[in-house]
């Protein structure tokens, strides 16, 4: 667990820790449109993107051009799928007259920093980046070989320099992506002159949520609740949870420490997560009963934002505007950075 629990996030910049309130910043962060967001999305990212509209300028992308270095061979959904995540993102309390809600590929100027950037950067440094590699062996079926695979923490670079960010809200999974990000501001200050920020990263408390395996949550696993599931999916995936495979009869004790439920209590429901650890290290509570005790927690998460999307679903042109509208704000800011970012080369600008 990173930091005091009493913080309501935590940021990290070489250990830097960040008091709610204690200053104002530049906050951008993403979300790939590739199917529904997960209840990791939301613990690990959206909860934070939401208390910091009240603090910071805040500006949220829904990634389509990311969505397409995995998926290029079968882009149609991307665009539905661009919209219903902006739904799920106003379901979750994203409020666009605190922040710019947009969509990359409405911008342009992200690509041209993207290739500006991808000028200085070295192919070794992209092809060490461990989550590259990780990617190429978990994703099959695809040729993830790509040039634009290979460049998308230069994209996201650039999505978070073009509008000179100083939070990035996301899960402990970008950490290698952010440090990238650093070291691209930290080259191109070096090169061209001072321009960007050094951007500092920001955890909720729950940076990682494991799959309700335990294993990495991911889509192809099928281990992870989509922010839509109904009532019953949810009481069927918690209660086909995985738990400490050592404790076979109801009387051995368990070990929280490697089971997923325990997790998951310390996630949805805190107030019972000492009890339930030290009921399962005494075997005085079993595992199925356990589990049933997290179905309402998990509920009571995914039910607000479930009815919240049905709402949304009914003014999707009213979900389209408040795109549109975002996405022209942040892109008049992002031309002003582009401006000065050729200036900064020297390029003729006619
Ligand atoms: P994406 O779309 O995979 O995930 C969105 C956010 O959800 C977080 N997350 C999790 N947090 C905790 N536990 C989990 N199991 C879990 N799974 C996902 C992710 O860390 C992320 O914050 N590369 C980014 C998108 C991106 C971006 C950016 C992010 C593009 N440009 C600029 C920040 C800034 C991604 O694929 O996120």
């Amino acid at each position: 667990m990173i930091g005091p629990a009493n913080l309501d996030y935590v940021a990290h910049n070489r250990g830097g820790v960040l008091r709610k309130g204690a200053m104002k910043g530049i906050v951008f962060s993403g979300m790939q449109p590739s199917g529904t967001p997960h209840i990791g999305n939301k613990l690990g990212a959206l909860d934070n993107w939401v208390k910091m509209q009240d603090e910071y300028d805040c500006i949220y992308g829904i990634v389509d051009w990311h969505a397409l270095t995995t998926g290029y061979e079968d882009p149609k959904e991307v665009g539905r799928q661009s919209l219903e995540l902006a739904m799920i993102w106003l379901a979750c309390g994203l409020d666009p007259q605190k922040s710019t809600l947009m969509l990359q590929s409405a911008v342009p100027e992200h690509a041209e920093l993207h290739l500006l950037f991808s000028m200085f950067l070295s192919l070794p440094r992209l092809e060490r980046i461990p989550t590259y590699k990780e990617k190429l062996r978990e994703i099959e079926g695809r040729n993830l070989t790509t040039y634009g695979f290979l460049g998308y923490p230069v994209l996201q670079a650039a999505d978070i320099l073009i509008y000179k960010s100083t939070h990035v809200p996301v899960g402990k999974d970008q950490d290698y992506h952010l440090e990238l990000t650093r070291e691209v501001a930290e080259q191109f200050n070096r090169l061209y002159g001072q321009l960007f920020p050094i951007t500092q990263t920001v955890h909720t408390v729950f940076p990682v949520l494991p799959g309700t395996d335990g294993r990495k949550m991911s889509k192809s696993y099928g281990n992870t609740s989509s922010l839509t599931d109904s009532e019953d999916m949810i009481k069927d995936k918690v209660r086909n949870m995985v738990t400490d495979p050592q404790r076979i009869k109801r009387t051995d004790p368990g070990r929280p420490e490697v089971c997923p439920v325990y997790a998951y209590y310390q996630a949805f429901a805190p107030q019972e997560a000492e009890r339930t650890a030290h009921e399962c290290r005494n075997a005085l509570r079993g595992c199925v009963e356990c589990k049933l005790g997290l179905v309402e927690p998990v509920q009571a998460v995914v039910r607000p934002v479930r009815e919240g999307v049905e709402t949304w679903q009914q003014q999707p042109d009213e979900v389209a505007r408040i795109l549109h509208t975002g996405s022209q704000q942040a892109r008049g800011r992002a031309q002003q950075t582009v401006t000065e970012v050729r200036e900064h080369l020297g390029l003729w600008q006619p």
